[in-house]
């Protein structure tokens, strides 16, 4: 048994007691995959729920419990959970087939939605993922400026292929994470984001690099902030120096408004990413941008071109049964009243979750833009007023690093009082979140703070 088990905190206790057949799942689950999980951002400790079931803003555990839903499908569920139109789309599209290994009318029709609210999406090509996305879109800045090496931000984050690992949680130097060569670790250069001279500098020196990636809002939905300026700098610099500028809009994508972070700021990437939301709630991505550079995969530009074109393969692209949740999704919130409706809710939430920190007299924050929540544990435990706080003006250290225990203790006492927050901590807000649900989530709120500090973790 691990150590964290045998603690004999109460708010451990009450999880315990609350969720067995979850427990007993977990433990079962260790036979089977490393740490017993399938998705790195499932670890908690003693042991994750394990949910049966889900609704709108709610989800259900195997133990019968129902909570307030902040994952939101890792993103990828604005509407909230099996959204009646969604759910009715995926049941026609089953029953007619989930796989033809040839083209079909709905792709055509996902593309259409997709290019009428993305302003970059010029051309589209379908991936199965996020990951595959960022893949693509680097491969195709490859070739089509003939450079090797790409600039990320230091902790933004990309999926999981080997360009993208060093810098996001570890490996600030640059250095190869397990598994990745070093020589691929050397053709990515990491720069703080926010830094405009730093920008400058590199773009000016290195005359190699082919790509500049960025989640626009800033790492992890904006827990460690961008400016909007800076993005605005970034697009002028890349510009000046033919770099191909990609707008990461896995999370932001058809979420902080329905042309993503690009329509938001009024910024045109080169490329742009995307997945989550795309597909309704199903498998699915994108890579999507200029014409001329998702030519780089056209058989008839590279035959009349003579340049060999980027081969691309992929079961899943395009698959009908996403095509038809992505098109069933993406037409309600063409509409806009999603995104205004989550972004609403969530400046909402921000606000009474601050309330509670300055009433409890708690020095945390609760900040965010659009439809995120992110909670400031302040490692460094300074003086912070929460109504006042500008994350801006903190390091990447303090807003990235929050200490592990609290964090833990903060997730299992907000489960036992029926949230599920993500593990920023924090959560994305969808359009199925009601009023009540705010409130109940302030109520919880308010109870894990009291909890942990009777514990002693505050
Ligand atoms: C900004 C961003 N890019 C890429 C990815 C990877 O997407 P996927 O998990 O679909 O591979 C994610 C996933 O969370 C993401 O948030």
């Amino acid at each position: 048994m691990l150590a964290e088990q045998r603690s004999n905190s109460e708010i451990i206790a009450a999880y315990r007691a609350r969720t067995p057949a979850s427990e007993r799942l977990a433990n079962e689950a260790r036979n089977y995959f490393p740490t017993g999980i399938t998705h790195d951002s499932r670890y908690l400790l003693p042991y994750g729920l394990y949910v049966e079931r889900a609704a709108g803003a709610h989800k259900w555990d195997v133990d019968g419990n129902e909570y307030v839903d902040y994952f939101g499908g890792h993103g990828a569920l604005l509407l909230g959970h099996n959204h009646p139109q969604v759910v009715a789309a995926i049941s026609q599209a089953l029953a007619k087939g989930t796989h033809f290994g040839a083209s079909h009318p709905l792709e055509l029709e996902w593309a259409k939605l997709i290019q009428r609210l993305m302003p970059s999406a010029e051309r589209i090509r379908f991936t199965a993922s996020g990951t595959e996305a960022t893949h693509m879109a680097l491969r195709l800045a490859r070739a089509f400026t003939g450079r090797t090496k790409l600039v990320r931000f230091k902790g933004h984050f990309h999926g999981w292929h080997d360009h993208m690992t060093s810098g996001y949680s570890s490996h600030f130097d640059g250095s190869p994470t397990p598994g990745v060569l070093a020589s691929i670790a050397r053709e990515v250069v990491l720069l703080p984001a926010n830094d405009v001279a730093a920008l400058r500098d590199c773009l000016a020196r290195d005359r190699d690099i082919a790509a500049v990636f960025i989640e626009p809002t800033g790492a992890s939905f904006g827990r460690l902030p961008v400016d909007p300026a800076f993005l605005a700098a970034l697009r002028e610099e890349t510009a000046k120096h033919g770099v191909v500028l990609v707008f990461d809009e896995v999370i932001t994508g058809f979420r902080v408004a329905p042309g993503g972070a690009q329509q938001a700021f009024g910024i045109r990437p080169d490329l742009t990413t995307m997945a989550k939301i795309i597909a309704g709630g199903l498998p699915g991505g994108a890579v999507a941008g200029r014409r001329d550079i998702l030519e780089r995969l056209d058989f008839e530009v590279a035959k009349a071109s003579g340049k060999e074109k980027i081969a691309h393969q992929g079961t899943f692209n395009a698959n009908p049964v996403s095509a038809a949740a992505g098109i069933a999704a993406l037409s309600l919130i063409g509409t806009g009243e999603p995104a205004r409706k989550a972004n609403e809710a969530a400046a909402s939430l921000r606000a009474k979750l601050n309330e509670v920190l300055a009433v409890e007299r708690l020095p945390w924050a609760v900040y965010g833009t659009f439809s995120a929540f992110h909670i400031f544990l302040n490692p460094k435990r300074r003086a912070v007023d929460p109504l006042k706080f500008d994350a801006l003006a903190c390091d990447m250290d303090e807003l990235k690093n929050s200490p592990p225990t609290v964090l833990q203790k903060l997730r299992l006492a907000m489960m036992v009082n029926g949230v599920d927050l993500s593990g920023w901590p924090g959560g994305m807000m969808s359009a199925a979140h009601s009023a009540q649900d705010l409130e109940a989530t302030v109520t919880a709120f308010r109870k894990a703070v009291r909890m942990l500090r009777q514990e002693g973790e505050v």
